[in-house]
């Protein structure tokens, strides 16, 4: 399969399960799959985002516990676990969080199955860092508003959240998914408590065609 071709499946799964309303389920026919070996996830390149690297070299938050959101195959949580930080990763697909397992069975890491949209009480609040990258951006409407305001609820007072999103401007079209982030939508992460301290606008002229990313960091009042 091409990458074309991975993303193409993808989209398909993606808009038969909207169409369907349901918003997320897609995800984990995604992975089934993937773990049998009839697809690939276009996203899980397997290695922890560059983007989450390059902040780590000039920003380090304080405490000892952090979250990832929609943790996929987990090499972010194992970035974040192996920095000492005490890291749950998680997904709302059962097959995401079985292939993470498998994939690093000595892990330090607390991988699970958790919706965004309906987090367990005992995630609220406790995150000293938060990182979300690619999640949001693959719902929409209700779900997309509802995850944002989540991601935000996650975090714990003097903690951290750090984004990750494809970028787009107000006038332009969504496109189709993942459907790019506006900046309104990236500021409704400080809806709450958070108050964003830094908003990179980025272009990465290493895709082609280049891709524009929002990296923003917010910090819990
Ligand atoms: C585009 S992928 C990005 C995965 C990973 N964060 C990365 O950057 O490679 C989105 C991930 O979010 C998960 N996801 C989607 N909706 C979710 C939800 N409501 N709750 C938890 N995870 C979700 C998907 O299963 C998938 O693993």
């Amino acid at each position: 399969m091409t990458t074309d071709e991975q993303r193409a499946y993808a989209r398909h799964l993606a808009a038969e399960a909207v169409a369907a309303g349901d918003d997320t389920g897609w995800f984990e026919r995604l992975y089934a799959a993937a773990n049998s070996g009839d697809a690939v996830v276009p996203w899980a390149d397997r290695v922890a985002n560059p983007m989450l690297l390059g902040w780590l070299d000039t920003h380090r938050p304080a405490g000892t516990r952090a979250a990832v959101v929609g943790c996929g195959l987990g090499d972010d949580a194992e970035h974040l676990a192996a920095l000492g930080y005490e890291t749950v990763g998680f997904d709302v697909a059962p097959s995401a969080v079985r292939a993470a397992r498998e994939r690093f069975p000595d892990s330090a890491v607390t991988y699970r199955e958790v919706d965004l949209l309906a987090p367990p009480a005992d995630l609220a609040g406790a995150f000293d860092f938060v990182f979300e990258a690619y999640t949001v951006q693959t719902l929409q409407g209700d779900a997309r508003r509802a995850a944002i305001a989540r991601c935000a609820q996650l975090v714990a007072p003097g903690g951290t959240l750090l984004v990750v999103a494809r970028a787009r401007d107000e006038k332009d079209p969504p496109g189709r998914m993942p459907w790019p982030l506006t900046r309104v939508e990236l500021d409704a992460f400080a809806d709450g408590p958070l108050r964003p301290v830094e908003v990179e606008d980025l272009l990465d002229t290493d895709d082609d065609p280049p891709v524009r990313r929002w990296r923003a960091t917010f910090v819990h009042s």
